[in-house]
């Protein structure tokens, strides 16, 4: 008879990716999955460490799992990403219902340690092992099936951030071979998916003996079912000429980039070891316009990093005001185990409060006025999905609006054109304008 695994995703894209690579591979031994929590006999929570309280919203979660079967035969309990990576003897330990922690470079071990465990002995595998990692998983077939699929090609950093988590939990840089990943795209392609998210720590550093980003985008293009291409997230550094290149040459790249910045001033930057100043992120931002105008950039932001004085955050929402990024997402500093900044002094939380909510006002009215622009205009939307009460149809614009409208579920994986009605601050609502919109194989 069939297990069934309930899996809950906490954290980035790499994780969601992870959380389906998982899934792909359990089902090898017989797991289905389910949405009910009272249904599995295998629990498995997928982790993120980069703010604080990720920790206890773990044995939160745990304890809610606790409850539910209470009067029922316990499920195998595994704690999978980067809390796992972290914590691992040390969450075997405090929580005794917690049966195996396996970090994120040991995924390709999560069968044998399932079928492995014994109730007297715990399993904790946290080796550092990307290759073996992405071998494995290259053999097992990626049945994303979505519209919209995740495809993980770089894992890691080296750049160490004073204040990120991410080298310690996720490893050094590792890029996946070239072939492996076009074969995974082709695969996703024939199985439905019309738009591709490269995804990766540092998603430009890729480098497979000198075969960049620029290489494996030009390169996913010429897959003819696949319509669109993103990548998420990048760092400034490795924001290189080729890279910027291919926004002349690409017609599938999209013409949004999530590029963090984390702060509008040089001191700060260089406080948390950026190796980037304001200027290089601004030579990139200029060269982009220069080839196409229409492109635009998000970002990610951190309030009240150890030393930002009230000129430095004004630094930042001079930025903000110059650039008028959309969509980002802006963070009060979080101290990180480990991490260079954890042992910096603390600024007084009102400020960092004061300051949030100053960010986020100016980065949402940024994002109310881009979006009220497109009243009235015609956008290309790739459909996603039905909206949960099954009503609508849910989409994305080529700048990642979320974009609702009117529409039978045929139409989902096609390239429509949408005329908007209404904004707010997150979603677009229209109603479709034309079918035919780009040719989609
Ligand atoms: N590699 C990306 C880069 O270089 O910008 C960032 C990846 S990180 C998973 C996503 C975002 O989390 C960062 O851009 C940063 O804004 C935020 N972040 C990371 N560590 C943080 C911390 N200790 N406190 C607050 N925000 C943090
Ligand atoms: Fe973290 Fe990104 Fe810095 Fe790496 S480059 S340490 S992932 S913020
Ligand atoms: Fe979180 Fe790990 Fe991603 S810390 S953001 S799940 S890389």
């Amino acid at each position: 008879m069939d297990q069934k695994i309930f899996i809950k995703t906490f954290g980035c894209q790499m994780n969601e990716y992870d959380s389906n690579r998982i899934y792909d591979t359990v089902k090898k031994i017989g797991y289905i999955k389910t949405n009910k929590y009272e249904e599995a006999n295998c629990y498995l929570l997928n982790t993120c460490h980069i703010r604080d309280k990720a920790k206890e919203k773990v044995y939160h979660e745990i304890g809610r799992v606790k409850k539910i079967f209470r009067s029922k035969k316990k499920p195998l309990v595994i704690i999978t990403g980067c809390v796992a990576q972290a914590e691992h003897q040390e969450m075997l330990k405090r929580e005794p219902y917690i049966d195996l922690v396996i970090g994120p470079q040991a995924y390709h071990k999560i069968n044998d340690s399932i079928l492995n465990y014994t109730e007297k002995k715990k399993i904790d595998e946290t080796d550092f092992d990307a290759v073996s990692k992405f071998e494995y998983l290259s053999r097992i077939k990626n049945r994303s099936g979505k519209t919209s699929s995740f495809l993980t090609i770089q894992e890691g950093c080296d750049k160490f951030c004073h204040f990120c988590v991410v080298p310690y939990t996720r490893g050094p840089e590792y890029s996946r071979p070239f072939n492996q990943i076009v074969d995974e795209a082709k695969n996703l392609a024939d199985q439905g998916a019309k738009e591709i998210i490269l995804l990766g720590q540092n998603v430009n550093a890729y480098n497979d003996d000198g075969l960049r980003l620029s290489n494996l985008i030009l390169e996913i293009e010429k897959i003819n079912k696949i319509a669109r291409i993103r990548y998420t997230t990048s760092h400034p550094r490795d924001m290189t000429d080729d890279l910027i290149e291919v926004y002349k040459n690409s017609k599938k790249i999209m013409p949004l980039i999530h590029l963090p910045i984390q702060s509008g001033s040089d001191k700060i930057l260089n406080l948390m070891n950026r190796k980037h100043t304001i200027k290089d992120y601004l030579k990139i931002y200029d060269k982009i316009k220069m080839i196409n105008p229409s492109i635009e950039f998000s970002s990610d932001f951190i309030v009240g990093y150890p030393g930002e004085e009230e000129k430095d955050f004004e630094k930042t929402l001079e930025l903000i005001n110059k650039i008028e990024f959309i969509n980002s997402y802006s963070f009060i500093f979080s101290p990180r185990p480990g991490t260079v900044a954890e042992k910096l002094k603390q600024i007084d939380k009102s400020i960092l409060l004061k300051r949030l909510k100053k960010i986020q006002k100016q980065l949402f009215d940024n994002q109310i006025k881009k979006n009220k622009f497109l009243e009235n205009k015609i956008i290309e939307v790739l459909v996603e999905n039905q909206t949960d009460d099954k009503l609508r149809l849910f989409g994305r614009s080529e700048y990642m609006n979320s974009v609702i409208f009117d529409g039978n579920k045929e139409l989902i994986g096609k390239i429509l054109k949408i005329r908007i009605e209404k904004t707010n601050q997150h979603t677009l609502f229209g109603h479709i304008h034309q079918i035919t919109g780009k040719k989609v194989a």
